[in-house]
């Protein structure tokens, strides 16, 4: 099997792992979470999300997170954007990238961002067309690719149908979310297999949300594809607020430990990682859900 030699990482904890957080998160330490993650060497951190703060509540400081983070020069600072309001609070708070996000479900669309597929498009279309004329990279989330928590089955047809009316808007990069951990590696591929005809394979990354256990041989089935970019979360935080018992993303650390222990470089210091996730999971009183964290605190207090 030949995979990657290079795997890019967008670390999204401090969007998606802390978005559905109910404890208040001081917007010092979600500042101090992007700095630690920057310098441990990811390219791209998602900071932040400007939605409305009556839905998604933690998100309504991220002006003030992206105000105070340290820049470091070649990191790309992406924030979601789901309209033109949220686009000018991206565009004032100096985002590098901004993130749509629709659904390959009809039903997720009306719960997440209440309109339907097609009108979603519609508020998506400006929102791209500003981006590209300020110099920002537009990237693009497909929710629910592998299932619905409301309508359930979600069909291939569906995925790519939403791939394409994204590549219309003429978007650097399609992600492919399974936003309630559901798939298994097969029907992976097989959704992987079909966006990859609409898109080109390496503009296209993976989503995966680690519900059932399944998102590291998600990934792998994503590799063994030739798909290069993936979204995880330190520590596995996370979840989506509107697809409820959803738990986190793909802890970034287990991802890397695969990567590294697989030989594909991901210019990322795992050390870093865990210490970050150390750090936020200290912070919301818990212990991190990677696996690899936790192993690799175990090695350093028995060496200690
Ligand atoms: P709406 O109610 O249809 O829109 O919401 P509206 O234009 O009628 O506005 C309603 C209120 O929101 C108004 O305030 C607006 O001013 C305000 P009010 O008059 O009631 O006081 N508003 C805003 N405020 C701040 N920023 C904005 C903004 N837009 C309107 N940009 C809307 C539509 C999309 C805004 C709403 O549904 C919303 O914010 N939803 C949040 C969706 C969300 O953040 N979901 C989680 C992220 S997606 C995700 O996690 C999935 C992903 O990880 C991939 C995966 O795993 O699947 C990416
Ligand atoms: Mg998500």
């Amino acid at each position: 099997m030949k995979y990657p030699t290079h795997v890019n990482i967008v670390e999204v904890g401090a969007r998606d792992g802390l978005q559905n957080e109910k404890q208040d998160v001081p917007s010092s330490v979600k500042i101090e979470l992007v700095n630690r993650l920057s310098d441990a060497g990811f390219g791209n951190v998602e900071s932040g999300s400007f939605v409305s703060p009556k839905w998604v509540p933690q998100m309504a400081t991220s002006a003030d997170v992206m105000a105070g983070i340290h820049r470091k020069p070649g990191v790309i600072y992406s924030v979601l954007t789901p309209n033109m309001r949220g686009f000018e609070g991206a565009l004032a708070a100096r985002a590098d990238e901004v993130v749509i996000f629709g659904s390959a479900s009809e039903a997720f669309s009306q719960t997440n961002i209440n309109c339907s597929i097609a009108e979603s498009i519609e508020r998506f279309r400006p929102v791209a067309e500003a981006a590209k004329a300020n110099g920002m990279r537009v990237r693009a989330a497909v929710s629910c690719a592998l299932g619905c928590p409301f309508q359930g089955e979600v069909s291939i047809a569906a995925v790519v149908d939403c791939v394409m009316r994204f590549a219309d808007l003429g978007c650097d990069d399609i992600g492919i979310a399974d936003t309630i951990g559901i798939g298994t590696p097969a029907r992976v591929s097989a959704v992987f297999e079909a966006a990859a005809k609409a898109f080109p394979l390496n503009q296209i990354s993976g989503h995966f949300h680690d519900t059932y256990g399944q998102a590291c041989a998600n990934v792998l089935a994503c590799l063994e594809l030739g798909v290069t970019t993936f979204d995880t979360s330190v520590a596995g935080l996370g979840g989506c607020p509107y697809a409820k018992g959803a738990t986190g993303n793909v802890a970034t650390e287990d991802v890397l430990y695969m990567l590294h222990g697989m030989g594909i470089n991901t210019g990322i210091n795992l050390d870093l990682v865990c210490e970050a996730g150390q750090f936020i999971s200290q912070v919301l009183g818990r212990v991190p859900h990677s696996r690899v964290n936790r192993a690799l605190a175990a090695k350093r207090a028995l060496q200690a």
